[in-house]
């Protein structure tokens, strides 16, 4: 299995390649990535092939390299919410035009692709549980910017699924539902909303900042742990009997879910279990902040997102096995341990 990893330096991507590396030693995975940061220490691995570059302006390589492998998986975009209403321009360009460049190079020589998705395209969806196949999609006005991610995400998956269906693209959907764990942002990042949640608290904690919870942090979401992600993405990889050919995925853990509230007072007790930051951790105090004042006006918000897994159950037999409280004590083990 010779695979293709565009964006792999990242959050999944790196936890992906060290899967493989690890547990598939016939897996070849060649990679293309803006940065060199969570790959590094794999350098100089047989069956690794990595390249820094921009993937907007490296066409060519894309093409021959998709030629090359039997399976390309397209993760490079932008992910954080506070970009959706910063530079919505930046969204579309990165996570819709340039991806959408790679699932035509993919249509062309009739290579597989993997292609995620997100929790997001759900939007505002008042489901219980979101279903793949049956859940609407629900977005805000246009002036509610923070839907442009949402909106290209499911437009590239309308268009995977139309050439899948007309030209025999052969495809599988991943919708991530906020996993987490090491090596997710960059902790050292202050900038206001410039990580994912668990790491922009994490980051206020170790800084000894005040945490800001936009309005009022009574948003639920449901968190799975990254290494019981990568375990259904690499089965989707496997395709074992065509089980993932076709088909939409939630990859999420319905067990695991929280306000963002309680994450964040449940992050203020693990951190205060280590003593070079108990002092900070102690000093930090929750701040409720309405929507507007922290992304801007163009913000707009989803109460709850819970995942419908049971096509992933039944079709990939996996099943998130990490509880909540270990992922986070994992993922704060990883931030915390060494930082200073
Ligand atoms: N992590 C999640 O919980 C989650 C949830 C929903 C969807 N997703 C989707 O999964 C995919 C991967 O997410 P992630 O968490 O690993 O994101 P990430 O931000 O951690 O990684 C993205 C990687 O893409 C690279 N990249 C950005 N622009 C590039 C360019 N022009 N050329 C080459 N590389 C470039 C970045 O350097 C980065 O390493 C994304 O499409 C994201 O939208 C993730």
């Amino acid at each position: 299995m010779k695979i293709l990893i565009i964006g792999a330096d990242g959050f999944i991507g790196c936890h992906l390649v060290d899967h493989i590396l690890t547990k598939k030693p016939n897996w070849e995975i060649h990679t293309l990535d803006l940065s060199n940061n969570n790959l590094a220490e794999y350098q100089s691995h047989p069956k690794l092939f990595t390249t820094q570059g921009d993937m907007t302006k490296m066409s060519d390589w894309i093409e021959e390299k998709i030629k090359l492998c039997d399976v390309v998986l397209p993760l490079a975009a932008i992910a954080t919410p506070a970009t959706y209403v910063q530079d919505p321009l930046k969204i579309f360009s990165l996570d819709f035009e340039a991806n959408l460049a790679i699932i035509r190079l993919c249509v062309k020589h009739s290579k597989r692709v993997i292609f995620p998705s997100t929790s997001e395209v759900y939007g505002m969806c008042t489901d219980s549980e979101f279903d793949e196949e049956k859940s609407h999609l629900i977005l805000g006005p246009i002036h509610k910017e923070r839907w442009i991610y949402s909106c290209s995400k499911q437009l590239i998956d309308r268009l995977i699924f139309a050439y899948g269906k007309r030209n025999g693209l052969p495809y599988t959907l991943f919708r991530p539902f906020n996993w987490i764990g090491p090596k997710q942002d960059n902790i050292k990042n202050s900038k206001t909303g410039g990580s994912r949640v668990v790491i922009q608290f994490l980051g206020n904690i170790l800084r000894g900042e005040n945490i800001q919870l936009v309005d009022g942090g009574r948003q639920h979401r449901s968190f799975v742990y990254v290494e019981d992600g990568i375990e259904a993405l690499v089965k989707i990889i496997e395709n074992t009997d065509n089980c993932a050919s076709g088909r939409i995925f939630n990859i999420g853990n319905p067990h695991n879910i929280s306000s963002i509230r309680s994450l964040a007072e449940t992050l203020l007790e693990l951190a205060q279990k280590y003593p070079q930051h108990e002092a900070n951790a102690k000093k930090v105090q929750l701040m409720d902040i309405p929507a507007a004042d922290y992304y801007g006006t163009g913000y707009q918000d989803v109460q709850a997102r819970v995942p419908a897994i049971w096509r992933a159950q039944t079709h990939l037999q996996w099943q998130p096995k990490t509880d909540l409280i270990t992922s986070l004590s994992k993922t704060v083990d990883y931030y915390l341990h060494d930082a200073s």
